[in-house]
């Protein structure tokens, strides 16, 4: 199958800026993927996305988004996209809805008429079906001016998703919801995944939205230093370990080293701690027969091997500064 996003050698160097924001950034994103898109404050991400959705211009390098090229055919791909931006761009002189229309016109999704009554029946459900989904249902004829800033970003997703875009670039997209609205946004993006085979392209600095993704690249100081599974990566940093204990403690232990492991006190819960590099738990435990009274086997996090990959580029930076 053909990538869905290509993109080659992409540079962008901000004016009078010393370092390039992204830097010689080469990836493909596969049909239907959910791509997580990590890295810290200042990485590069919304820089590399708001290039992609054509809203800023690249020093050099090339992209590609549903067979269109960046360089000769924008339109072609806002036609294919929508896109959640990080900072909202929400117009406070009109009404949610009227945003929303504004939205749809600029993109040329509905075609676009003055007054809502007589936007397309097709339009109206949309609208509403989204409302309903963040929970702004009833709320889209007030005036932006008397919106919170949670019910802002909620209407920016509510327009991103109008025109149902075979790539959804969501910068943050959870940023400032409360855990209802965003549980009930993963829902609906899990749903139009399935349902439409919807590609999406996701920076978060929710760790927890990214655990499902097909693949997490990490991007940091405009360069990307990881592009794998979050299986993989978890098992590229963290060590996997069994916890395990028993009423014959010492017992366990001395039974523990016979078999040749490494035995150790885990600090946090104060059980006895084997790491099983190299092997499966299972073939470990099957060996053990001092009776134990508890026996878990690690299931790391995506955000503990993300948190254990950006330490040791921080440890590298300031060694070689050092
Ligand atoms: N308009 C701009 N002009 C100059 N420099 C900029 C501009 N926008 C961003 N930068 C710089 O480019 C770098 C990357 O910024 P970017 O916004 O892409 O980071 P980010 O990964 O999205 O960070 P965050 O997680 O905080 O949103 C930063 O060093 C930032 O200071
Ligand atoms: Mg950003």
């Amino acid at each position: 199958m053909e990538p869905i996003i290509k993109v080659e050698h992409l540079t962008k160097r901000y004016k009078n800026a010393a370092v390039a924001a992204v830097d010689d950034v080469s990836f493909e994103v596969e049909p239907g993927e959910l791509f997580a898109f990590l890295g810290p404050n200042g990485a590069g991400k919304t820089t590399t996305i708001s290039i992609l959705t054509t809203t800023l211009s690249k020093t050099s390098g090339h992209a590609e988004i549903a067979g269109h090229d960046l360089d000769t055919d924008a339109t072609g791909i806002r036609r294919n996209i929508g896109i959640i931006f990080q900072n909202p761009s929400v117009d406070q002189h009109l009404s949610a809805e009227e945003n929303i229309r504004l939205h749809v016109g600029l993109y040329g999704i509905y075609s676009y008429r003055p007054l809502y009554r007589l936007m397309s029946a097709e339009y109206r459900e949309r609208v509403e079906r989204l409302a309903s989904v963040v929970g702004l249902e009833g709320q889209l004829g007030s005036p932006l001016k008397n919106y919170s800033g949670g019910m802002k970003r909620k209407l920016e997703i509510v327009r991103s998703l109008m025109h149902k875009p075979r790539v959804l670039f969501l910068d943050e997209p959870t940023a400032g919801l409360d855990p209802v609205s965003r549980a009930s946004l993963w829902e609906y993006l899990r749903e139009v995944r399935q349902e439409e085979g919807t590609t999406v392209f996701l920076t978060t600095h929710y760790l927890d939205e990214a655990e499902d993704s097909d693949r997490v690249c990490v991007i940091d100081n405009g360069r990307i230093s990881r592009l794998e599974t979050p299986a993989e990566l978890k098992r590229q940093l963290l060590e996997r370990v069994v916890l395990l204990d028993a009423f014959d403690r010492e017992g366990l232990i001395a039974e523990l080293r016979r078999l040749g492991a490494q035995v150790g006190l885990d600090e946090d819960s104060g059980l006895v701690r084997v790491p099983f590099e190299g092997m499966t738990p299972q073939s470990l435990i099957a060996r053990i027969e001092t009776p134990l009274s508890v026996l878990r086997v690690s299931d790391p996090t995506l955000e503990e091997a993300y948190v254990a990959l950006l330490r040791e580029s921080y440890t590298e930076t300031q060694e070689v500064a050092a």
